[in-house]
């Protein structure tokens, strides 16, 4: 990583390392994201497909983004790219004002351990372990002690309103749980902006609700950056932005001046969380 452009006060284990070499801390440069006609391509020759076509967007620290489209259009794609899954055939990624281009894969896995989390439509979590440990899993991968990964997890299952579940294995949780444990697993390492691709896709409405608003609490209370896919309007309704994307380049790119704001419920409680 470039060291012009220093991080946040940094974790432990490997990241810290590759963070050693930085200045000491500076206001995070703006946008924090920045992608500059941005192509990927899929396979080679005859059988090589253009999945995104040119993609410019800009994020600010603290955004919460809604990314809508057809199926095909380049969602995961462009998701893939900004959480450094996968790197772009062509163009300009910026992250924190530093180019990408060119990292190694194991410089690019240093800075999405550090600032991404990720949220799917499977929840994959680990089976037969239970929910404490499931969310400790990524502090395990950065060296942490014992002691401090418990107490990191059970504030995370906290955050989401599971802690009286932390001993329960993920076939003992209701799909909406089991979400929950998967976004305590995501926010555990403090990132800077968590990845979530249709979060809400294996869930009934009730409870894709209660994920929204809790998606959309942590976006407000931990100023988290959320880029978010969703086929749903009222699901992207959540979000203080909106971007379409049609076949591979970004259609409209909208601001939602007045995004859901979910009235507190029984249901929205952490002791009844399902
Ligand atoms: N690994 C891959 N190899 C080849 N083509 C792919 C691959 N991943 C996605 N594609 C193609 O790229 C296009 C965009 O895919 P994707 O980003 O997953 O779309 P979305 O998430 O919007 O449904 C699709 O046509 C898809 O078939
Ligand atoms: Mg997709």
């Amino acid at each position: 990583m470039n060291p012009a452009a220093p991080p946040q006060p940094v974790q432990t284990g490997a990241a810290a390392a590759a963070a050693a070499a930085a200045p000491a801390p500076a206001p995070a440069p703006s946008p924090l994201i920045e992608l500059r006609g941005v192509s990927k391509v899929y396979g080679q020759g005859q059988t090589a497909f253009l999945a995104l076509k040119g993609v410019d967007l800009q994020i600010a620290a603290g955004e919460f983004v809604a990314i809508m489209g057809p199926s095909g259009s380049g969602k995961s794609t462009a998701m893939n790219l900004l959480g450094c899954l996968d790197t772009a055939s062509a163009g300009e990624y910026r992250f924190r004002g530093v180019p990408l281009q060119g990292l190694q894969r194991d410089e690019l896995a240093l800075l999405r351990r550090q600032y991404f989390g990720f949220v799917f439509q499977g929840f994959y979590l680990l089976a037969r372990t239970t929910a404490l440990e499931n969310v400790e899993l990524p502090l395990v991968y950065r060296g942490l002690p014992a002691k401090q990964r418990h107490a990191a997890a059970r504030a995370a299952l906290d955050a989401v309103g599971l802690s009286p579940w932390a001993h329960h294995t993920p076939a003992e949780l209701s799909g909406g749980q089991q979400q929950r444990v998967a976004i305590a697993r995501a926010i555990v390492t403090e990132p800077q902006v968590l990845l979530a691709d249709e979060p809400t896709g294996n869930l009934d409405s009730q409870r894709s609700h209660e994920i929204m608003a809790l998606i959309q609490s942590l976006s407000r209370e931990r100023g988290l950056t959320v880029l978010m896919v969703t086929h749903e309007a009222d699901i992207a309704a959540y979000a203080s932005r909106l971007v379409r994307f049609v076949d591979g380049r970004v259609a409209s790119d909208q601001p939602n001046s007045s995004p859901v704001v979910p009235a507190p419920t029984p249901a929205a409680t952490p002791a009844a969380a399902v």
